[in-house]
C-alpha cells in the first residue's frame, strides 16, 4: 500500500488550523486574556429568523410519515435551485437552467473538488495572495511540482500587490485553469465588470477555464462590480461560479452553497455539467432537506431584509476598521465590496511578527498575509464578522500599539 505523496508535500497544516493552534496555546498559557478574534472569516450574527423558522418547520415534517425526507437529491432540492436561479441570477439578467445549479455543503468543498474531473496536466493559474484552498487541493492533485522559494514549480502566479491595484494580470501565455476570486479573499478588493470582461475573452480565446469564487458578492457596494461572473458575456463558455450562503447568511455553520457548471461549457466536446454531476452523484449524498428550506428561506422577503440587516452590520464594521487604522497612520485596503481588511504591516514587521505582536500585547487576532502567499508577506488580513463593540475595542488596542 502506498499512501499519495503529494500530500506530504504540504508542508504546513492548513493555514486556519496552524492559526486557531498558536490562539490556543497562548489562552491555554494565558488563561484570562481577553481575546478579540479577526482572523478567521467565521460569522457571528446568528441566522436570520427567517431561515431558523424555515428549518424549525422542516424540523417539524420529519416528525410525520408524509413529511419525512431521507436522502436529499444529490444536485439540491428543486425548490433551492429554482429559487437561487430566480433571485441570484434571472433577476441579476442572467438566464440559466436549474440544472445548471449544484446545491452542496460548502464553497471550500467545491473549490476543492471540482479538481477531481480535470486532468492532472492542466496548467494552473493562481493569484498570489489567495486562498490556501486553490493551491493546497491542487498539490493534492499532483499538479503542482516542487516548492521553490515559497512557489510551486508547475503553477503559474498572478502576483497581486499594491504596485498593481491588487489585480492579476492576464498571462503572457497559454493558462488552462485560472482562479479567480472577486471580491477578493485576502486582499478585499475588487473588480469590475469592464476588467473580468478581459479575463472571459482571455479564457474564451485561449480554451481557458475560469474557476470563480464569488464567495463574497453580497458584500459588494460599487456598482460597477459584478455580482457574478455570468454578467460578463460570453463567460458560459468558459467559466464555473462558486457562490456561498455562510458570508452571506450566516450559514457557515448549516453549511449551504452552490456551483454553477453552464451547459454551454465544453471541453474536448464533452460538457463540464455533466462530469461534475456525475462526481457529484458518486462522491457526494447532499444537504439536508432541513439546511436547504433555511437556504431557501433567505430569499424570502423576510428572509433578504434580515440578511441585508447582518451584512450591513459587518459592512459597519469593516469601515469602522478601515477608517480607524487609517486615522493611526496605516495603509488599509479592501473593506468596500468585502468583509476583508487588509493592510501594510507597520515598521516593516513581517507578517507573522506583526501576527505575535498583537497576539501578545493586544490580544487581538488577526490572519498573517504570508500565509496566503509570498506577496502577502508584510501584509495582514482583519475580518469584519466580529462584534461590533469587540471589533472598535480591537481597533483602539492595535492602534494604541503604534501610538507612541
Ligand atoms: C477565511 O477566513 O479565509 C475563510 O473563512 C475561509 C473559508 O471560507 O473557508
Amino acid at each position: 500500500m502506498k499512501i499519495n505523496e503529494n500530500f506530504l508535500k504540504i508542508q504546513n497544516n492548513y493555514l486556519f488550523s496552524d492559526i486557531a493552534k498558536k490562539v490556543a496555546a497562548y489562552k491555554e498559557a494565558n488563561p484570562s486574556a481577553d481575546l478579540i478574534r479577526l482572523g478567521i472569516g467565521d460569522v457571528t450574527r446568528p441566522l436570520p429568523e427567517a431561515v431558523t423558522e424555515a428549518m424549525k418547520k422542516a424540523v417539524e415534517e420529519q416528525e410525520t410519515v408524509e413529511g419525512f425526507r431521507g436522502y436529499p437529491p444529490e444536485y439540491g432540492y428543486d425548490f433551492l435551485r429554482s429559487a437561487i436561479n430566480r433571485n441570484d441570477y434571472a433577476a441579476r439578467g442572467v438566464s440559466l437552467s436549474d440544472d445548471e445549479i449544484f446545491v452542496s455543503d460548502g464553497a471550500k468543498s467545491d473549490c476543492g473538488n471540482i479538481g477531481d474531473i480535470f486532468s492532472v496536466d492542466n496548467l494552473v493559474a493562481v493569484c498570489d495572495p489567495l486562498y490556501p484552498v486553490y493551491v493546497d487541493t491542487n498539490v493534492m492533485a499532483d499538479r503542482s511540482g516542487v516548492l521553490q522559494n515559497g512557489l510551486w514549480s508547475n503553477f503559474h502566479y498572478m502576483p497581486c500587490t499594491a504596485e498593481n491595484g491588487f489585480l492579476p494580470q492576464i498571462p503572457d501565455k497559454k493558462v488552462d485553469i485560472i482562479y479567480l476570486c472577486f471580491p477578493n479573499n485576502p486582499t478585499g478588493m475588487s473588480i469590475t465588470k469592464e476588467e473580468l470582461a478581459k479575463w472571459v475573452a482571455y479564457a474564451n480565446a485561449n480554451d481557458s477555464l475560469i474557476l470563480y469564487d464569488a464567495a463574497y458578492e453580497a458584500y459588494i457596494t460599487s456598482e460597477d462590480v459584478p455580482h457574478s461572473i455570468f454578467e460578463i458575456e460570453g463567460a458560459k463558455s468558459c467559466a464555473i461560479e462558486f457562490k456561498s450562503f455562510s458570508k452571506t447568511a450566516g450559514f457557515t455553520g448549516a453549511r449551504c452553497a452552490y456551483t454553477v457548471v453552464p451547459h454551454e461549457l465544453k471541453r474536448g466536446g464533452v460538457e463540464l455539467n455533466a462530469l461534475w454531476g456525475r462526481r457529484q452523484a458518486t462522491k457526494f449524498n447532499g444537504v439536508s432537506y432541513i439546511t436547504q428550506r433555511g437556504a431557501e428561506a433567505v430569499y424570502s422577503e423576510q428572509g433578504k431584509q434580515q440578511v441585508r440587516a447582518n451584512i450591513a452590520y459587518y459592512q459597519n464594521n469593516a469601515k469602522v476598521i478601515a477608517d480607524g487604522l487609517r486615522k493611526a497612520g496605516f495603509t488599509v485596503y479592501g473593506g468596500v465590496d468585502s468583509p476583508y481588511i487588509w493592510l501594510r504591516t507597520p515598521d516593516d514587521l513581517t507578517s507573522w511578527e506583526f501576527f505575535d505582536l498583537l497576539l501578545h500585547k493586544v490580544q487581538v487576532v488577526g490572519t498573517p498575509g504570508s500565509g496566503f502567499g509570498p506577496s502577502g508577506e508584510g501584509y495582514f488580513r482583519l475580518t469584519s464578522f466580529g462584534d461590533s463593540e469587540k471589533t472598535r475595542e480591537a481597533v483602539a488596542r492595535i492602534v494604541s500599539v503604534f501610538s507612541d
